[in-house]
Formats: structure tokens, sequence, C-alpha cells
């Protein structure tokens, strides 16, 4: 397995973040990387990702830092630009994919069916995100999926701390991806604290 990969899988979640204001990246990642979880998904859904992920990667060179939602060619340029380590994609997109494999940059993208993931294979891509993870299935899905295809997956949306056990028991799983420890109202009010304790709760699943 890469090494990048095997970095991942060491982690017990990987954050999914959203955030509004740049310089929150720094701080935030100071969060991350003191209460055990050293990586976070900055998706591109604010015009803040970009800068922000920047702020992260100056401040600890060694967080491990993907681009989520990445939706756009354009999008998989600035975040290597930024400095990313991975990028990640709600779904399936041949372009993304093609793209991502042509600038050498390690890509998850969603898939939520047998279909996608065929497509997937077709890539030569064996770390998948399953998404959205509980509207599609849940754990009764991956068990389906695991059972025929040779993939790891990285299932995000809809898990918490109430089903994430249910995910992490399943060896087709490499790690989990959610946003329950990083809310953004506590990003946007600046409440490092009560970040520090969602994280430390996070990392020690
Ligand atoms: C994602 O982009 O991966 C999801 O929005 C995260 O899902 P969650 O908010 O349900 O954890």
């Amino acid at each position: 397995m890469n090494t990048l990969l095997e970095k991942i899988k060491r982690l017990k979640v990987v954050p999914v973040i959203t955030i509004n204001d740049a310089a929150h990246g720094a701080p935030l990642a100071k969060v991350l990387m003191e209460n055990g979880l050293p990586c976070a998904e900055v998706t591109f859904r604010t015009p803040a990702a970009v800068q922000a992920i920047k702020n992260m990667r100056a401040a600890y060179p060694d967080l491990l830092i993907a681009a989520g939602t990445v939706l756009t060619t354009q999008q998989v340029d600035q975040a290597i630009d930024a400095g990313v380590d991975f990028i990640v994609s709600p779904g399936f997109n041949p372009k993304i994919v093609t793209y991502c494999q042509q600038k050498n940059v390690i890509i998850i993208p969603g898939v939520n069916s047998p279909s996608l993931v065929e497509q997937a294979l077709e890539f030569n891509l064996t770390t998948l995100k399953f998404f959205p993870a509980e509207a599609s299935g849940g754990t009764a899905m991956l068990k389906a999926l695991s059972a025929v295809y040779p993939v790891k997956f990285m299932p995000t949306g809809g898990i918490g701390l109430n089903n994430i056990a249910q995910y992490t028991a399943l060896p087709s799983v490499l790690v989990c991806g959610g946003s329950w420890m990083v809310p953004n109202s506590l990003i946007d009010s600046e409440n490092w604290d009560e970040l520090a304790k969602l994280v430390a709760e996070a990392a020690n699943i």
C-alpha cells in the first residue's frame, strides 16, 4: 500500500472541514495536531478553502491535508498549489480522476454502487470514498460491495460517535470521514477549547 494510504489508515477518522475564514486554518490545524487527529479534509465548499489550506500547510508541514468536495480540474490545480497531500471528490468523475492521475496526485473519489466501483477499478483505483455512507445503505451496502470487489473504503456522510464502530469493524474500511468533531459553528466562533475536546474524543474512539 502507498505510504500516504498507510498514514491515513493509522488515523481513527478524517475530519471533514468547511472553513469560512482562512485565518481559522492555522489554529484549527493546531487543535487537530495537538489532539490526536493530524489530518484535515478541507472542503472546497467555501472561497476560503484554498487560503485556509495554505495557512495550515505553512503552520504544520506534517499535517496530512486533503482537498475535499473537488469538482473541477481548476480546483485540483488550486489544491496542488496550496500543498495538499491528496484529493477527495464526492462522486466519481472520470475527468477529475484522469487529471489527478496525470498530475500524479492521489485521488479518492466517491462511489456508492457496484457500477461506480467498477468504473474506479478501470482507473486502477482501489481506495474509494463511500459517500453518502448512511444514505447509501451504510455498513450493509459496504459488506455487499466488499464481498465482490478488492477495494478499501473511506465511508463518509452520516457517521458519528453513535455508529462509527460498526464501520471501523469492517476489514474493508480504511478509515472513516466525518464532520461531527469540527462543526462550523465552533470554528466560526473560534471555540478552540471545545473543538479540542471533540477532536480528542474522536481520536480516542
Ligand atoms: C463529506 O463531504 O464528506 C460529508 O459532507 C461529511 O459528512 P458528515 O457531515 O455527515 O460527516
